[in-house]
């Protein structure tokens, strides 16, 4: 058996990963705050659970963070005591300025902190084919850095400043998130003029927007009833980060203020825990 891993945060991206590490031999810790869910968890895929993320981390001197934000990470490491040696990786989609701040509160416990998000869903987590980028002081990296080539399928190295990597991931997330947003909202004009979105897709399928369309005209078009590998709340979540990201730059951010305006009103209409790509949903419910 590898060493001791501890997962916090069970969900979908957390499992994921929980469920790929113990398939790689690590003895897997989880905690959750809806404690079932990690006993679930813990019976199917044989890992333990802890009581508080803290037992978790002190046991396995190794942290894994997949929670959902800001105030999820915040509430969690405020539990947190001396841990000389122990390494913290956040995989959630936080701004660069929360790095920061945990890194530091993580340095003053003792700790190592590596900001290391994800591109890529639970599906590509679980079978090892997810994109990782990673930033983090070049000792907490190398800590790190075992574990990370075991979870990703790539991991891309940003240096030691943990902003970039956190900067990195939203600006990935405002352009996925915005073209998704757009791709809806084309489809649903074109099936207005009485183009089918087959057609539509078929016709993109031979441009620029091969990849896209084909990937996700199929995937917004499905029930917004199944369940959600991204849901649109934290889609929502992560364009919101990214306008906030830019404020110190003062960066004009009109197409991603746009589609989080469009994901808001998605959300309030009750699409919050459908997929984020059903946003096309949204936009077609307000057309009819
Ligand atoms: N899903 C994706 O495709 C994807 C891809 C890349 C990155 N991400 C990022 O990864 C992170 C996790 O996403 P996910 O899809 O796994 O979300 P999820 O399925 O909704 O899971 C969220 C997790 O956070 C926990 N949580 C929420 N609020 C909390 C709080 N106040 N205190 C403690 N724990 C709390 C939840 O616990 P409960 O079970 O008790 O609710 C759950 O374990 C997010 O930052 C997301 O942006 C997701």
């Amino acid at each position: 058996m590898k060493e001791k891993v501890a997962v916090i945060g069970t969900g979908r991206m957390g499992s994921a990963a929980a469920e790929r590490l113990t398939g790689l031999g690590y003895e897997v810790i989880l905690w959750n705050r809806t404690r079932e869910k990690a006993e679930e968890l813990a019976q199917r895929i044989n890992a333990r659970v802890a009581a508080t993320p803290f037992e978790a981390v002190q046991e396995a001197k190794y942290g894994l963070l997949f929670l959902s934000d800001e105030d999820a990470i915040y509430g969690v490491l405020s539990g947190f005591h001396r841990m000389d040696g122990a390494v913290i990786v956040n995989h959630a989609t936080i701004t660069p300025q929360a790095s920061k701040r945990y890194e530091g509160f993580v340095k003053a416990l003792g700790g190592c902190y590596v900001e290391a998000p994800v591109l890529g869903g639970p599906s590509a987590v679980k079978s090892g084919k997810a994109l990782f980028v990673a930033a983090g002081e070049r000792m907490c990296l190398n800590t790190a850095r075992p574990v990370l080539e075991d979870l990703a399928g790539e991991l891309v190295v940003l240096g030691e400043d943990t902003a970039k990597a956190a900067g990195l991931k939203l600006a990935f997330n405002s352009l996925l998130i915005g073209t998704i947003e757009l791709l809806a909202e084309s489809t649903v004009l074109a099936e207005s003029y009485g183009v089918d979105p087959e057609t539509f897709k078929d016709v993109l399928s031979r441009t620029v927007f091969a990849a896209a369309a084909e990937k996700y005209i199929p995937r917004m078009r499905r029930d917004p009833g199944e369940p959600a590998s991204f849901t649109l709340r934290m889609a929502m979540k992560d364009l919101e980060y990214a306008l906030r990201a830019g404020y110190p730059f003062d960066i004009p951010q009109p197409a991603t203020a746009g589609t989080h305006a469009m994901y808001r009103t998605a959300s309030r209409i009750g699409y919050a825990n459908s997929d984020y790509t059903r946003v096309y949903h949204a936009i077609k419910g307000k057309r009819d």
